[in-house]
């Protein structure tokens, strides 16, 4: 199929989405994420979650060869860490409050989900790699989520429909 990319994406945009950055330790033990919006759910039993990562991510090598990750949800006053984290700064992690997780891999604070998963299968994805992982450990909270929609943040303010 012909497709005329950036209609493409527009029309993937109209899917609201919230905001992660995927962590892990490169082969030195050093810290590496980046901003992913292609997280999903998959499994409850097992618990299995996905993302996506372009072929030309810098990072491709080092998250197909770590035992583990951390998908870390962002709340709604983390922004910054959006954009710091798409973006080719030279440190990422600078300034940034983390603890080690399984496999030592950093879990963020001050959001409102994260799941720590092992690096268990890799599909073919285009021109992404779609990451399955097995969930190991996994915190929430209520803390307010970052949204993204047709290319911009948000935060929630919607009129929740009872059942
Ligand atoms: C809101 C948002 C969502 C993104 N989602 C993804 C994604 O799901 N997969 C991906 O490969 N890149 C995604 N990106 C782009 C990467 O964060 C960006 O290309 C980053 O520089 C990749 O870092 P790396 O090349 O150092 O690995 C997203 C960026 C933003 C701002």
């Amino acid at each position: 199929m012909m497709t005329d990319h950036r209609d493409f994406r527009t029309a993937l945009g109209r899917f609201v989405t919230g905001v992660t950055v995927i962590t892990t330790l490169d082969a030195q033990g050093a810290p590496v994420g980046l901003t992913a919006n292609s997280f999903n759910s998959v499994s409850l039993d097992p618990p299995m979650v996905l993302w996506s990562l372009a072929r030309s991510s810098r990072n491709l090598a080092v998250f197909s060869e770590a035992s583990h990750y951390a998908v870390n949800v962002l709340a709604s006053d983390q922004r910054h860490l959006s954009d710091r984290f798409a973006r080719p700064v030279a440190d990422r992690f600078a300034g940034v409050d983390w603890r080690a997780g399984r496999g030592g891999v950093p879990v963020l604070s001050g959001v409102t989900a994260t799941f720590e998963c092992r690096n268990t299968t890799r599909v073919d994805g285009g021109d992404h790699v779609v990451f399955l992982g097995a969930v190991e450990a996994f915190e929430g909270c209520d803390r307010e989520p970052l949204i993204y929609h047709a290319g911009r943040y948000a935060t929630p303010s919607y009129e929740i429909f009872s059942a």
